[in-house]
């Protein structure tokens, strides 16, 4: 089939890739000169991993191709896949759709054929119905579906080519059959997929979010009373999740969520609900919102007592930046947001993180940067290991003993094995796990 993908971000640009490696002729537009340029030449403009060599192999193929004319993107295609960002507003804790709006807009503009408008991105309940009323009334070949996305960052690709499950919210059997053939290839290999309404669709997606969100918070509300009574949260994570009712996955207690995704839709789920009448039902969401934030100020509290209740004239070494490991993604980083606060409260922060050092750098440019955890480190008052990638929980202890001033180090993961630091000399203090009475 031929396909448009709107919107090379993150998600446009993995699901290009990954249609036309199941065998569709793909043409991906987006309006950022940049973009268009690197992943013509084969070169992801954001890391992950796999990417640059799918990409390589679907190039090669002549299937994809990205370009900046929506119209060389939508002329001759059946199916338009709409995958651009709506992020929070500003001032607001809604969502901003103007992008899928106008992405809209331009697949209506420039379609020379029937065919099926598909959004993938994350939105409002509400939107798709709007949007095909409106495609209905300006174009009478083209028909909107809903196909939410539930791909991380990190596991990208492997998400795309094997999902949990396809969710298809559609009005028509036509809707239907086309995204079954679309899909043909995921399906044919055991994808569950279901059909809903299109509300449905949609608040499956943040309903997804929400969940994990909530998981994540209630396991960190935990983390704050064990922190109280001196409990381990890592043995209550373990314990709890041996229930299959409650299971394992998305308990891990430590710094909290951050990232573009599950911050930005819980406040525009709970944003939306305000609007709908109803409140009252996602209130529940500020909470799990203030337990999150609540982590990364207790990190920058625990780590000012720990180098003696005044951040200035100490030096701290922040490892990670990213939101998460595998990822060079700074949005709401919860590592990042306690690098700065300890930088503004007066400590000379040096931060290290094997990928997301430029994203950072954007974002932050007063903080010390450094391209070794090894620099990052040397005679540091503190590590604090702010995202856990592999590379800091493989640290060897005794080797970086010698690099600090103090041998302290607070694990807001909870990842590294504290007896074997202890025995390299360290005090070691992690969220959730007592001993923070410091
Ligand atoms: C999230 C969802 O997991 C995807 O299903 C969804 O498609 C995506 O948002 C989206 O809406 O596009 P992502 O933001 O890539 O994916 O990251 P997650 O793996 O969900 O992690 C989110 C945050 O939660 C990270 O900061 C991570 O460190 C944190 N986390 C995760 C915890 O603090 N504890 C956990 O147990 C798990």
């Amino acid at each position: 089939m031929r396909l448009s993908v709107i919107g090379t971000g993150y998600l446009g640009a993995v699901h290009a890739a990954c249609m036309a490696h199941i065998g569709h002729e793909v043409v991906a537009y987006d309006t950022d000169a940049s973009k268009i340029a690197a992943l013509s030449a084969g070169t992801s403009p954001f890391y992950e991993p796999g990417f640059d060599e799918l990409l390589a192999t679907v190039l090669a193929t002549g299937r994809l191709r990205f370009t900046q004319s929506a119209q060389e993107a939508v002329s001759g295609a059946t199916v338009h896949f709409v995958c651009v960002g709506t992020p929070q507003l500003a001032g607001s804790d809604a969502a901003n759709i103007e992008y899928v709006d106008s992405a809209f807009r331009a697949v209506v503009a420039n379609a020379d054929c029937d065919g099926l408008i598909v959004g993938k991105s994350t939105v409002p309940v509400g939107t798709a119905q709007r949007l095909s009323a409106e495609v209905a009334k300006t174009s009478s070949g083209l028909e909107v579906a809903w196909n939410p996305e539930f791909l991380r960052e990190g596991k990208a690709i492997e998400d795309t080519l094997q999902p949990d499950r396809l969710v298809f919210g559609v009005t028509s059997e036509y809707a239907e059959k086309t995204l079954q053939e679309v899909y043909g290839a995921l399906l044919d290999g055991g994808t569950p997929y279901l059909t809903a309404d299109l509300p449905t669709s949609e608040l499956v997606k943040v309903a997804a979010n929400a969940f994990l969100a909530t998981k994540i918070s209630f396991i960190n509300a935990m983390a704050e009373v064990c922190e109280i009574v001196d409990a381990d949260v890592t043995v209550l994570s373990r314990a709890l999740g041996y229930d299959d009712r409650i299971g394992k996955r998305f308990l891990n207690a430590g710094l909290g969520f951050g990232g573009g995704c599950l911050p930005k839709d819980i406040r525009a789920f709970s944003a939306r609900a305000g609007e709908l009448g109803a409140s009252d039902a996602l209130r529940f969401l500020h909470e799990v919102d203030k337990i999150n934030l609540r982590r990364r100020e207790k990190a920058v509290s625990v780590a000012r007592a720990i180098v003696g209740g005044e951040f200035l004239g100490k030096s701290i070494a922040v490892l990670g930046a990213a939101f998460k490991p595998n990822s060079d993604d700074v949005r709401d980083s919860p590592a990042l947001n306690v690098a700065a606060a300890m930088h503004l409260k007066g400590a000379d922060v040096r931060v290290h993180d094997p990928k997301a050092i430029d994203n950072a750098k954007a974002r932050f440019p007063t903080l010390g940067y450094f391209d070794s955890a090894e620099d990052a480190c040397r005679k540091a008052d503190l590590i604090v290991l702010a995202t856990e990638w592999d590379e800091y929980t493989n640290i060897d202890p005794e080797a970086f003993r010698s690099l600090v001033k103090e041998p302290r180090l607070l694990d807001t993961r909870n990842v590294i094995d504290r007896e074997t630091w202890s025995r390299a000399g360290w005090q070691v203090y992690s969220l959730g796990r007592g001993g923070l009475h410091v």
